[in-house]
């Protein structure tokens, strides 16, 4: 509960790279149908680079349920469609692990258009509004672009595990 007030005005309307306008807000309950769009849209090459979850409806249904539950914090960015809203950008803080991981996924078509680099730097914002020392994340190996990213946002590689890095970053 704590947590989801905390981050509950972190709302903002971001630029992409080639002009256009994106929503950056938290996730809410009622997003389960536009969540489980984005889930189930993605191609297999980001399915593939994206390992924390499946991506499917019933995870959609999961995420959203945990919503006010006080469980981390969860952005989307969306654009909109007709009377709709669609996700192009999901990024999480888990309380689940410690210190707490992130994970991050940007909609195919949308990618290298500067949403994972605001994803990123808004879900550190909301680190540090939640009072959390470090954040950490783990990216295959085979992901440069990623790679680049997070060290873009000063992540470091603290250790290796088979296939992939495990990076850390010291929020302040
Ligand atoms: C990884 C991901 C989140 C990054 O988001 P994005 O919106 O595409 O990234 P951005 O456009 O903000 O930034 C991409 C950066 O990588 C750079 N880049 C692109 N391809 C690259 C490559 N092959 N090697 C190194 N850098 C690369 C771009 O030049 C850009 O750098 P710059 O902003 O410093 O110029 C997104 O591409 C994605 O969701 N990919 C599929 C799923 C995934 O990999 N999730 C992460 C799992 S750990």
């Amino acid at each position: 509960m704590e947590a989801d007030k905390i981050i509950e005005g972190m709302m903002k309307v971001i630029n992409t790279k080639d002009g256009g306008k994106v929503l950056m807000r938290p996730l809410r309950g009622e997003d389960t149908d536009i969540l489980g769009e984005f889930f189930v849209g993605l191609s297999k090459k980001t399915e593939y680079y994206f390992h924390p979850h499946p991506l499917d409806r019933e995870n959609a249904v999961k995420t959203t349920e945990k919503i006010g539950n006080g469980d981390g914090a969860y952005f989307i960015q969306t654009v909109a469609e007709g009377e709709r809203e669609k996700v192009v950008g999901y990024v999480w803080i888990s309380d689940k692990n410690d210190p707490p991981e992130v994970g991050i996924c940007v909609r195919d078509g949308w990618q290298d258009k500067g949403l994972g680099t605001q994803l990123m730097e808004h879900i550190i914002e909301a680190g540090r509004r939640l009072g959390k020392k470090k954040l950490a994340l783990v990216v295959m190996k085979d992901n440069p672009r990623a790679v680049h990213v997070y060290e873009k946002m000063g992540f470091v590689i603290e250790g290796e595990r088979k296939g992939y890095h495990y990076m850390v970053l010291e929020v302040n």
